[in-house]
């Protein structure tokens, strides 16, 4: 298993040039799991990219402003499954049904809240809810992605996450490191938060 840190990047291109890339070079039907999936950014990417997307967002608003960001990319005929749900309340119930997925996204917010009032708090769900994922990973995963804009986290923590949790069962290597936005009128990046991802 390999370790890497980067330095600071434009997160979303980046991220998202990294999932296309792995989806396209994949050559196998690749299911993806995204969730907290808000407006449906990596779900396009993952669609574009041959990819099949189970999307899932608490907000029903969130989920049709989704939908239409897929339609208007001219994707509304790709393989896409839309999810009202709280993210543990899903991953559990697709647990139970047997399902897997070959890569997971996902975006946590510092503090959500489910359909039902379900409370999210990075700091005190986060582990729980990257090993709960780890159950429904394919026997060949691609990736597991978490993207997080959490202040004051280290993105150790969510290399430390992945080791203890995906490297546990499957074999790859994880890369950790900040995120940020390139200021137009200079070399500057501005810091806005922090990845880690695993991959095979
Ligand atoms: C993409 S994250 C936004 C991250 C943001 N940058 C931050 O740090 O707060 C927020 C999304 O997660 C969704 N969300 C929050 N709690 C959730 C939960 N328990 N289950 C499912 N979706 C949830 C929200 O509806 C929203 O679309």
């Amino acid at each position: 298993m390999g370790f890497k840190h980067t330095g600071l990047f434009p997160e979303q291109a980046v991220n998202w040039d990294w999932m296309r890339n792995k989806i396209k070079k994949a050559n196998r039907e690749i299911k993806v799991l995204n969730l907290f999936a808000y407006t449906g950014g990596a779900t396009v990417a993952c669609l574009a990219a041959g990819a099949s997307v189970c999307h899932v967002d608490s907000s029903k608003g969130m989920v049709t402003w989704a939908k239409e960001n897929v339609a208007s990319s001219g994707l509304s005929k790709r393989p896409v499954r839309y999810i009202v749900d709280d993210v543990v309340k899903f991953v559990n119930r697709e647990i139970r049904r047997g399902n897997k997925y070959d890569a997971i996204i996902m975006d946590p917010p510092s503090y959500g809240r489910g359909t039902n009032g379900e409370v999210w708090q990075f700091e005190n769900n986060i582990y729980d809810l990257v090993e709960l994922c780890t159950k429904v990973l394919s026997d060949t995963p691609l990736f597991f992605l978490i993207n997080s804009y959490t202040t004051g986290i280290s993105s150790s923590v969510l290399a430390n996450i992945l080791n203890l949790t995906v490297s546990k069962k499957y074999k790859g290597n994880i890369e950790s490191g900040e995120i940020g936005l390139p200021m137009e009128k200079s070399s500057l990046v501005l810091p806005a938060g922090i990845f880690g991802r695993w991959e095979e």
